[in-house]
């Protein structure tokens, strides 16, 4: 998978990002570089190509999504962040997956539904891409997830299913909602640091 990986400060949690569509390996570096400063970073580039758009799963259309690529490319990620983790002797469950839109909708459908060690998620404007019968044990899990209340992608109904999910799981969730659409704004982004300087362990 085409990624990039900096590497800074070995004590601090390693961020793992996550671009929205139609961005790449480089979109959300400036963002997590403003988060924690001295954080190695390792981001990766979706392998799925719309109209010359970079994606992490197919869809059909926008909301329709493809979920037998969503369940191979879930796969697929999960496989990729433990070999580079590997490769960059980087521990896995030090890793917080940092996503936005398209990237976030992956990292938190990894989380749900795969057994894997990666327990950190933060999650900017995410969505619950299918219906699920059950979720993974999650009380290890620490999640950080933001919504736009005026959101034309999102709705509320399927933000709290998302939320539901989470918190059924076990996990610990802190919810960020804020009255815009889409974008990433300057408020959610300083409630994120501030979860961040307050993860346990
Ligand atoms: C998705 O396709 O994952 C969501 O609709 C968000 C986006 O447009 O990328």
């Amino acid at each position: 998978m085409e990624h990039i990986f900096i590497e800074k400060s070995s004590d601090q949690p390693v961020l793992v990002l996550l671009h929205g569509t139609g961005g790449d390996e480089h979109s959300l570096v400036p963002i997590a570089e403003h988060l924690l400063p001295e954080a190695s970073i390792l981001s990766l580039r979706g392998r799925v190509n719309e109209n010359g758009m970079n994606r992490f799963f197919k869809r059909h259309a926008e909301g329709e999504f493809d979920l037998v690529s969503l369940e191979e490319e879930t796969d697929y990620l999960h496989g990729e962040i433990k070999e580079l983790a590997q490769k960059y002797s980087l521990e896995l469950s030090k890793m917080v997956l940092l996503g936005y839109s398209n990237g976030a909708n992956i990292g938190a459908h990894l989380l749900l539904t795969r057994e894997t060690p990666l327990r950190l998620g933060m999650f900017f404007h995410v969505m619950s891409l299918r219906k699920l019968e059950k979720v993974q044990t999650m009380e290890r899990q620490q999640i950080w997830l933001s919504h736009g209340t005026m959101d034309p992608l999102v709705t509320e109904e399927n933000y709290s299913q998302l939320l539901h999910y989470f918190n059924s799981g076990g996990a610990k969730v802190r919810n960020f909602s804020l009255p815009v659409g889409h974008g990433l704004h300057p408020e959610e982004i300083a409630d994120a640091q501030k979860w961040l300087d307050s993860l346990e362990g």
